[in-house]
C-alpha cells in the first residue's frame, strides 16, 4: 500500500506526510507515483494479449506530471475539452491514443482534435455527428467516431454520477442507435469505428456493466446486419473504489469477464478509468485551525474547505479522515468544517478523532475529483500538489498566489 502507517505516523511511500505538511504547508494534495502506476498496471494486466487501450479519464486528476507518468506507462487518455487535450499534449501523451467524450464539443475543439489526429470522437448526439462531418470536410480529413449509447441500465450509484439512464443527458438512446449509425454511414467525412458507453461512476456491483455490455453487443450484431462494422467497444470508466469499506471488483478480473463475453468477435477494447486509477493515489492534508466545541456539537475548523475538495458538500461523499501523527488529545466526535462561508462547507461529520489545535489530518481517497474540481470560491488560492516517488518529493503544482487569481481581472477607467 502506498499510504501506510509506520510507528503511528502516516507515510506516503517512504516519506512521512508530516514532513510534507511541514515543508509545503496546508492545505496540500499529496500523490503517490507508485499508486498511480500500480492501478494502471491492473488495467494493462487485464488487457494483456487483447487489442485495446486504457484511456485514463483526465478529469479525475489532470496535473500534467500525473498525465506524463501514465503516458510513459502506455496510457491513452479520455478527454472532454480542448483544455484537457492540450494538457495531454503538454504532458507528452500520444494524441493517437486519445478519445474525445463530452456532450457539447465545439467547432474549434473538433478542429484541434482532428489536426492532432486523435483516436476517436465519442459522439453524443446526431447534431454533433453533423458538426464533426462539417469540420472534417473543411479540413479535408476523415473523422473517426463511436456513438455513445445510453443503454438505460441503472448503475445504482449516486444520482449525480449516474449517466446511463434514460433520464440522463448523456449519449443517444440505444433504441435510436441503429438509425443514427445508418445516417452517419452516409456522411463522407465520417468513419464509423466503435460503440461507446459509460453508465456511471463509483460502481461496486458489476452487474450493470455486464447488462450494458449485453445490450451493446446486441447493437453490434444489429449493425453488422446492416453492413456497419464496429471495430472497437469503449466501455467507459466507472469502476468504484474503497472509500468506506466497499469491496470494489478486481480490475483485471473484470476485464477478463468482458473478454470472455466478446470471445469470437473481432473487437478491440477501450476503457476510460478515472477514479479507480487516481482516488486512492492521493490525499488532501489539512490542519486544524481552531477547536470550537459547544453543548451540541464539536466543530474542528480546518484550513481546507469545499473549494479545495467539493465531494463531501456536493454528493454527501464520505472520505476517511485520519491523523497523520499520534496524538494524546482525548477521542471525541468532531465535525470537520472549512473556512468557507457556507453551512455546506464540511469535509467530514461525526468523526471520532483525537484532535488538537494544529494537528494535521489526511483526507483519504482525494486523488480523484479533488484538485480537479477545486475552485477559487471565497478568493482562496488553490492548494499545492506534491508527488512522492519513493523517498523523493516533487512539487508538481505550486500553491496559487493572489496575483495569479487576479491576473485576468481589470479595473475600469472611470
Ligand atoms: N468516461 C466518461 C465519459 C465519464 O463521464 C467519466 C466520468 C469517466 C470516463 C471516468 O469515470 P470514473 O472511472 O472516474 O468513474 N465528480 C464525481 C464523478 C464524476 C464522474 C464524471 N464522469 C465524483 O467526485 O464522484
Amino acid at each position: 500500500m502506498s499510504f501506510n502507517f509506520q510507528e503511528n505516523r502516516l507515510f506516503v511511500e517512504s516519506k512521512a506526510l508530516s514532513e510534507i505538511a511541514q515543508e509545503f504547508g496546508t492545505p496540500c494534495y499529496v500523490y503517490s507515483r507508485a499508486a498511480f502506476e500500480s492501478q494502471l498496471a491492473q488495467y494493462h494486466k487485464g488487457l494483456d494479449g487483447q487489442s485495446g487501450l486504457i484511456c485514463y479519464a483526465v478529469k479525475a486528476c489532470s496535473n500534467i506530471a500525473i498525465l506524463n507518468i501514465l503516458a510513459k506507462k502506455g496510457a491513452g487518455f479520455d478527454i472532454v475539452s480542448i483544455g484537457e487535450l492540450q494538457r495531454v499534449i503538454r504532458a507528452g501523451g500520444d494524441p493517437k491514443k486519445v478519445v474525445f467524450s463530452g456532450v457539447a464539443k465545439e467547432y474549434k475543439e473538433i478542429q484541434y482534435a482532428l489536426e492532432v489526429g486523435i483516436h476517436c470522437f465519442n459522439v453524443e448526439s446526431p447534431d454533433e455527428i453533423d458538426l464533426i462531418n462539417q469540420v472534417a470536410f473543411d479540413l479535408n480529413k476523415i473523422a473517426p467516431i463511436s456513438l455513445r449509447v445510453n443503454p438505460d441500465v441503472d448503475a445504482k450509484t449516486h444520482p449525480y454520477i449516474s449517466t446511463g439512464l434514460k433520464d440522463n443527458k448523456f449519449g443517444v438512446d440505444i433504441k435510436q442507435a441503429v438509425s443514427v449509425y445508418e445516417r452517419a454511414a452516409k456522411l463522407k467525412n465520417i468513419e464509423i469505428k466503435g460503440v461507446d458507453c459509460h453508465i456511471g461512476s463509483q460502481l461496486i456491483d458489476m452487474t450493470p456493466f455486464m447488462d450494458a455490455l449485453d445490450r451493446v453487443l446486441n447493437l453490434v450484431d444489429e449493425l453488422a446486419k446492416k453492413n456497419i462494422i464496429i471495430s472497437h467497444l469503449d466501455l467507459g470508466g466507472g469502476i468504484g473504489v474503497d472509500y468506506q469499506g466497499e469491496t470494489p471488483p478486481d480490475i483485471a478480473a473484470y476485464i477478463q469477464d468482458v473478454r470472455e463475453k466478446i470471445k469470437g468477435r473481432d473487437l478491440s477494447l477501450i476503457f476510460e478509468p478515472g477514479r479507480s486509477i487516481s482516488a486512492n493515489s492521493g490525499v488532501l492534508l489539512t490542519k486544524v485551525q481552531f477547536l470550537k466545541p459547544n453543548d451540541h456539537k464539536n466543530f474542528a475548523i480546518i484550513d481546507a474547505g469545499m473549494n479545495d475538495l467539493i465531494r463531501p458538500s456536493l454528493y454527501s461523499a464520505w472520505q476517511k479522515i485520519q491523523l497523520i501523527e499520534p496524538s494524546s488529545a482525548p477521542l471525541k466526535t468532531w465535525d470537520l468544517v472549512g473556512p468557507i462561508c457556507e453551512t455546506g462547507d464540511f469535509l467530514g461529520k461525526d468523526r471520532e478523532l483525537a484532535l488538537e489545535q494544529n494537528a494535521v489530518v489526511a483526507v483519504m481517497g482525494s486523488g480523484a475529483y479533488g484538485f480537479s474540481m477545486s475552485s477559487n470560491y471565497n478568493s482562496r488560492n488553490k492548494p499545492c500538489e506534491i508527488l512522492v516517488d519513493g523517498a523523493k518529493v516533487h512539487v508538481i503544482g505550486k500553491r496559487q498566489t493572489i496575483e495569479q487569481q487576479l491576473e485576468n481581472e481589470q479595473l475600469i477607467s472611470e
